[in-house]
């Protein structure tokens, strides 16, 4: 994003640098979100994923740079200004569940508005309204300990939106949860976003939380932006080698790039063992003729047959054959390299088997290293 995108953005944070002692956290990082949207950064652990967040809350001052809400600056030290946490206007949800355990759902609920000295008439009504956005009705009246984790999350989120803050944060806010749970918060978290409509970022290590909740998605590492995008573009079209890893499962081969043409397309070679083959693609940002590139093909896109169906066909070996159901994963080998397919059960592939490999060029990319 340039800084002419981000200028026109709700939220804006631009040249961001933070340091802890000598070592920097963040390194000099900008993006921003329009209001009202659901923005995620993603990345592994150590990339600098909550120091982002808390910088944006407040809760770290920053080296340099600036962050921006709806025309309000929370902080920019080259003109000193730092706006303390509680003026931020802000709120948040932490994996561990931040609600008081001395008191009750509506309690913890309507905290924040008493702070704010609302009357009690009002705060009644805005905790009842959100305790039924949230589905705790029925809770209400219960000790914060006598809920489950999915319902002292769903009491967190409630207490975060209760006075409708201007920004929402979730630093990892469903890790707690077991699976299943986790996969149906996933949905009803992203459901009360959308319908209170409050700005959010979501902070996670977590690629598939991150593909169904996002508008958009910031991949990290080591403190930088690695892409920015929607969810469909940052899996269709990874800029380099980590973001493709690091979304999805992905072929990833070693290619020399042969050829490069206007309308983006290309050819490249691979080469394993005894194995070579020159493939159509698609080349992406960055990549040059000549260059030593990653050639990305999903999984879903390997097209398998038993005859030679193109003239850009490989031929393999079946190596493993795993029936899932509606799709099989299977393991072709080709010289030293083994191919993720995802099969038809219908193609009936027995392990050892010879079989062709076809690869749809418009799903076959050759990006950075
Ligand atoms: N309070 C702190 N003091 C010193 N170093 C810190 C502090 N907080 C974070 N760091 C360092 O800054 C870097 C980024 O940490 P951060 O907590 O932002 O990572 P993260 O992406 O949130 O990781 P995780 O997924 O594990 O939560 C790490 O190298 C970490 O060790
Ligand atoms: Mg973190």
């Amino acid at each position: 994003m340039t800084s002419e995108d981000i200028s026109s953005k709700y939220l804006q944070v631009r040249n961001l640098v933070k340091y802890f002692g000598d070592d920097k956290a963040v390194d000099n990082i900008s993006f921003g979100i329009d209001e009202g949207a659901f923005l995620t950064l993603l990345g592994p652990s150590g990339c600098g994923k909550t120091t982002t967040l808390m910088s944006i809350a407040g809760l770290h001052t920053i080296n340099s740079g600036a962050i921006e809400v709806g025309g309000l600056t929370y902080t920019e030290p080259s003109s000193s200004i730092f706006l303390p946490p509680e003026k931020r206007d802000i709120g948040m949800v932490f994996q561990s569940y931040a609600i008081w355990p001395h008191m009750t759902v509506t309690q913890n609920v309507a905290y924040p508005l008493e702070i704010r000295k609302l009357n009690k008439s009002e705060i009644d009504d805005r905790v009842a309204e959100t305790l039924s956005l949230v589905d705790l009705t029925d809770m209400a009246e219960k000790n914060a300990t006598q809920l489950s984790g999915g319902q002292q999350q769903r009491a967190s989120l409630a207490r975060a939106i209760v006075s409708n803050p201007r920004l929402l944060l979730f630093d990892e806010p469903l890790s707690n949860l077991d699976l299943k749970l986790r996969e149906a918060m996933r949905v009803e978290l992203k459901r009360i976003q959308n319908e209170v409509g409050i700005t959010s970022i979501y902070v996670t290590h977590d690629q598939s939380e991150a593909l169904v909740m996002s508008d958009e998605i910031i991949v990290m590492s080591k403190g930088n932006i690695e892409q920015s995008g929607e969810p469909v573009e940052i899996y269709s079209k990874p800029n380099n080698k980590y973001v493709s890893n690091f979304i999805g499962v992905a072929n990833l081969l070693d290619a020399k790039v042969e050829k490069v043409t206007e309308d983006g397309s290309g050819e490249v070679t691979v080469q394993y063992g005894e194995m070579t083959a020159r493939l159509p693609c698609r080349i992406g940002r960055g990549v040059h003729q000549g260059d030593e590139a990653t050639l990305s093909v999903r999984p879903e896109n390997v097209h398998v047959s038993r005859d030679k169906t193109s003239d850009s066909s490989i031929e393999g070996k079946v190596e493993n054959v795993i029936f899932l159901g509606n799709h099989v994963d299977c393991r072709v080998n080709w010289g030293e390299y083994e191919w993720k397919v995802i099969a038809h059960p219908r193609d009936r592939l027995k392990e050892g088997e010879k079989i062709y490999l076809r690869f749809d060029s418009d799903h076959t990319l050759a990006v950075q290293q």
